[in-house]
């Protein structure tokens, strides 16, 4: 069987920034920006994007293409056919099932906030929708919706589906934060919310440094989707005329922009609306992207047209990422046990369909699965493609890093393989292990 690849380099780009951008910058990072200090989170996160992201969005390139199969079978065949690292790569495998059953619930939620805005109907009390509506046999329905259109999509196969929805998708979503930023920052009182999201606060930074490293770190795995195996699976169909640092790069810097784009709508909003951020629209829990809104958008003109805008900007995003998720089981099932995509797609979809089930219908589940447990598995999961890369690959890994570079890029290979092998996992297993504190009940 012929293995299908991205058609343009271009669609490739797309495809692995609408894999990055999605509930993750959009939902998640300003809330996590708003809990951890604004401006102080910010700074570390684009830190950590740039130290640990960009050098781990690599490595899992580098396992993609040189392996041209979805992380289990990757991880698998590149150790000349260990069992224990084909494991990790399930690991992987495994984390996509979950994170798609919690994704497609807000996913659902977004969706139905789209509907609704065209009437409104949540503008009046946006506390009390939110609670009515977010878990509850109707959040399965919405659940369902949305899990449908990611599998209708994801049928469709890389190049027919995946790239052809994003390559439409990513821009349309850009041209529509841009114009909300741009209206959101023009409102009377926007200025405090941006002095808030953009003037460091290095005193914070001093006095929560473990709690705002943990809560960047999650968050920039989860915001390129690292540690998945999402970027072994799109690199994966990938050719060898790729500069893999260049991509690297540009989708960092591409969903990072999205993510900050993101803080400018929703931060001179809030603080536009409320002047700062206190009662539900500053709780950080997983409705506060939605109640906060919804009094902005209830208390502007053109509310409804705008709010539909917004969510359809979100819905967008969702989807784009959403697919990504799908993908890596799919993709595992076609690779080692011959599946029929659309088989393996339709099977996949079925067993979402009632683990996001159990996730809409149960808040604390909903939490654990969204929050500690995502977070651990991110982390152990980059950790493992990362020791993965610079003990087993090793030498191997650096000239997959070198093919389709510059020479400039080239130069950079030892060094990367340097950090993939120490620093970089140890940071992340020194993260994994305040996360597993936390989880404790220890702070540090
Ligand atoms: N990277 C995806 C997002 O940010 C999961 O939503």
């Amino acid at each position: 069987m012929t293995r299908e690849s991205w058609h343009t380099r271009l669609g490739f780009i797309l495809a692995a920034v609408g894999s990055a951008v999605g509930l993750g910058n959009i939902w998640r990072f300003p809330w996590m920006t708003a809990d951890n200090g604004g401006s102080a989170f910010l700074v570390v996160y684009l830190a950590i994007i740039l130290l640990v992201g960009v050098p781990g969005l690599l490595a899992e390139f580098v396992i993609g293409r040189r392996s041209q199969r979805n992380p289990a079978g990757a991880l698998y065949r590149l150790s000349s056919g260990s069992k224990s690292w084909g494991a990790v790569g399930l690991f992987g495998v495994v984390t996509g099932v979950v994170l798609l059953s919690f994704y497609s619930v807000v996913g659902g939620w977004i969706l139905r906030y789209f509907l609704a805005s065209a009437t409104g109907s949540y503008f009046g009390e946006p506390g009390a929708y939110f609670d009515a509506i977010a878990f509850g046999p109707e959040a399965v329905g919405f659940h369902v919706g949305f899990l449908a259109l990611t599998a209708l999509i994801v049928v469709g196969g890389v190049r027919d589906g995946i790239e052809k929805a994003t390559k439409v998708m990513m821009p349309a979503i850009v041209v529509l934060l841009v114009a909300l930023a741009g209206w959101a920052i023009s409102q009377p009182g926007a200025g405090a919310g941006l002095s808030f999201y953009l003037d460091f606060d290095a005193g914070y930074l001093q006095e929560n440094f473990f709690a705002v490293l943990g809560s960047a770190a999650g968050q920039a795995l989860f915001t390129l989707s690292l540690g998945v195996g999402t970027m072994i699976t799109y690199a994966s169909y990938l050719g060898d005329d790729h500069n893999l640092a260049f991509d690297g790069s540009a989708i960092a810097v591409l969903n990072t922009g999205v993510g900050v784009l993101a803080g400018l709508v929703v931060f001179p909003l809030l603080f536009a609306t409320f002047g700062e951020l206190t009662g539900p629209a500053a709780g950080g829990g997983e409705g506060a992207l939605f109640v906060g809104l919804a009094g902005a958008f209830s208390q502007v003109p053109f509310g409804r047209a705008l709010a539909m805008a917004f969510f359809g900007v979100v819905v967008l995003a969702a989807l784009s990422s959403s697919i990504s998720m799908l993908e890596i089981p799919v993709a595992y099932l076609v690779d080692e046990h011959d599946v029929e995509r659309r088989t393996a797609t339709l099977a996949l979809a079925g067993v979402v369909l009632f683990t996001g089930g159990a996730n809409a219908l149960n808040p604390g589940l909903f939490g654990f699965v969204a929050g500690t447990l995502v977070d651990l598995m991110l982390t152990a999961g980059l950790a493992g493609f990362l020791v993965f890369v610079g003990w087993v690959l090793g030498k191997d890994a650096v000239e997959e890093f070198s093919t389709g570079a510059s020479p400039g890029v080239r130069a950079l290979g030892p060094a990367w393989l340097w950090s993939v092998r120490t620093i970089l996992p140890l940071f992340l297993l020194g993260t994994l292990a305040v996360n597993l504190l936390a989880l404790a009940g220890i702070g540090l």
